[in-house]
Order: C-alpha cells, then structure tokens, then sequence
C-alpha cells in the first residue's frame, strides 16, 4: 500500500509517519516539500505517486491570524481539500482528512453530535467547514475525522505553553467556561492508521476525540498537578479563573467544543482513551 501524508511535519503529522509506517510505503510530504497554496503542485505530487491512501493533516491551524488572512486560510483548509479530493476520486483512491470542533458555535448544551448544524464563529472555522463539504461534494471516497484541542510532544500547543509558562511564571489566568477533550496525537494516529488497516469501507464524517471532558481551566490544573510529579516543571503557578469574554481574541471560540464520539465507535470499535490518560502518557514520555 502507498500512502501519501501531507503536513508531515505537524504535530499530527509527526506522529502520522510513526503509526503508518508499518501499512506501506509512506511518501511523507512536509510543508516545503508540498505547499498546498500550490494547486498545480499538489495535483501533480498525486499524478506521479499515485498513493493508494491520501491523509492529509496539513492546515492552515493559526486560528487567530485567519481572521485577517481569510484568502490564505481558505486556500489551505477548503481549497486544497477540495484538490486532494478531487485527485482521490480520478485515482479511486482514499482520503483521510481532518476537521474541528470549531466549525460549531458551541451553544448546544451537549455534546455534538455529526449531524448537527454547523455554525462557526471564525474564520478558521468556517475555512475547515468548507473543506468539509468540498470533500463531500467531490465524491470521493473519504472521511473527515473532527477533533479537538490536540496535543502532543512535537509542535506547539496549549498543553506545552502550560509547561513553559509554569517556569516563566508565578501566575497565570486560564479560561475556565470552555469545554472540550484534550486528544493526544498518538491516540488520534493509532486510529487513522486502524481506520486504514482494519475499515477500509469507513467514509463521511466522523467525531474522534479523546473520552471525557473538561475545561481550559482544570486541563492546565492538571496538567501542573503531573508536570510537577514526574519533575518537568519546578513550582505551580497561582492559577486564576477568567470567563472568555474576559479574554478577548481575535477568532472567537465556542464554549462547548464537546463532541459525541458514538457514532465512530458503533461503526468501527475505534474510541479514544479518556483525555487524563493520554495526557498522563504524553507527560511520562516528555520526561523519559
Ligand atoms: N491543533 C488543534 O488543536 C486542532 C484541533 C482540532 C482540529 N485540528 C485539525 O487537526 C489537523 C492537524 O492539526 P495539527 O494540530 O497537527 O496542526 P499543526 O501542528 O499546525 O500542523 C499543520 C501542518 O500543516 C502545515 N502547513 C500549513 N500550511 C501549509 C501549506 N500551505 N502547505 C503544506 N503544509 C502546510 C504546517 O507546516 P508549517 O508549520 O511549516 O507551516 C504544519 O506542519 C488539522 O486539520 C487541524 O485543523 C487541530
């Protein structure tokens, strides 16, 4: 089997190229290999290596600086989606391809569920939607995995300023009225790689999150509490509470990132651990 990974050199894509490794040849395509604002050179990466499993875990995931490069955004995270799906179809190959929780408004009060409404708040947001349906509508035989709130030891991500942060700071504020799972990379690329292995007729768009939820606030809670167990950082900093709207950013965010990971798990078995666990298992591996 071929597999061909954009955005190799992301946090998800890093450890793609660990967990699909053993599926086949991986052509594995970083940024300055591929650049997917290059319509003409993604299609043509397709034309010549003609993978049998196109994953794609670039995007363009600067959240807040999309809301004033909407043209940029789009081109990343609904144009070349729409390529790479288009390219999958004339192949007859299969696209794995990941969304957000952002493409919600976050004012439902439980978890969401595939089917429901998409409204999102941002620029971002509302870019990953449109790859969304550009995929849909391509025909090609795909699945859009949604996320959120994605860590890992490589890359940048909330859970890596915590720990910088707990050294440079005596005190720090932390949102404490949005909702979501923190999923670990590893996690979300042991699925994709059993997604290929073991359900080749998977497609559509599925919720992959880690189990369970919690907030900005305890996440960073609890991210100190094991940092400083395992001696990966010094001191806990004072930890205040602040509303979002305490904390204004450019891109707004939704309040309740949950998402109902059901309908993945009765198609496939595929669940994710709760999000403690994978958090504890990311910090023992940063310190060993
Ligand atoms: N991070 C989250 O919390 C989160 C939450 C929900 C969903 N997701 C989704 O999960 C997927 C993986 O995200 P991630 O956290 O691994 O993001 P990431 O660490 O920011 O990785 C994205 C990768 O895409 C690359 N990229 C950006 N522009 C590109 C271009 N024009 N051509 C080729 N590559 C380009 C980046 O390369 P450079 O850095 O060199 O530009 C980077 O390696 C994305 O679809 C994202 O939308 C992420």
């Amino acid at each position: 089997m071929k597999i061909l990974l954009t955005g190799s050199g992301g946090q998800l894509g890093q450890e793609l190229q660990r967990s699909l490794a053993p599926l086949g040849e991986l052509v594995a395509c970083n940024h300055a290999r591929l650049d997917l604002a290059d319509a003409d050179a993604v299609r043509a990466m397709v034309r010549i290596e003609k993978p049998d499993i196109i994953i794609n875990a670039a995007a363009w995931t600067a959240v807040d600086q999309a809301e004033t490069h909407e043209t940029e955004a789009t081109k990343i995270n609904a144009e070349a989606p729409r390529i790479l799906a288009e390219e999958t179809a004339l192949l007859g190959a299969r696209l794995i391809h990941f969304s957000t929780d952002y493409v919600f408004d976050g004012s439902k009060p439980a978890p969401y569920v595939e089917s429901d409404e998409c409204a999102p708040l941002s620029v971002y947001g509302r870019s990953k939607r449109a790859g969304e349906l550009n995929i849909l509508s391509s025909g090609a035989d795909a699945i859009t995995l949604r996320t959120s709130w994605v860590y890992g030891a490589h890359g940048a991500n909330f859970m890596k300023t915590m720990l910088r942060l707990a050294n440079e700071r005596d005190e720090i504020s932390v949102v404490d009225d949005q909702f979501g799972a923190p999923t670990w990379t590893r996690h979300l690329a042991d699925a994709t790689a059993s997604l290929i292995s073991d359900h080749p007729n998977a497609s559509g768009i599925y919720h992959l999150t880690a189990a369970g939820e919690t907030s900005w606030y305890e996440y960073a809670e609890t991210i100190f509490a094991e940092a400083l167990r395992l001696g990966l950082i010094r001191k806990i900093p004072l930890q205040r509470r602040v509303a979002s709207t305490n904390w204004p950013t450019p891109a707004k965010r939704p309040n309740n990132s949950r998402l109902d990971c059901a309908a993945l798990r009765r198609d496939t078995g595929i669940a994710l651990p709760d999000w403690r666990s994978g958090l504890f298992a990311c910090l023992a591996e940063m310190q060993s």
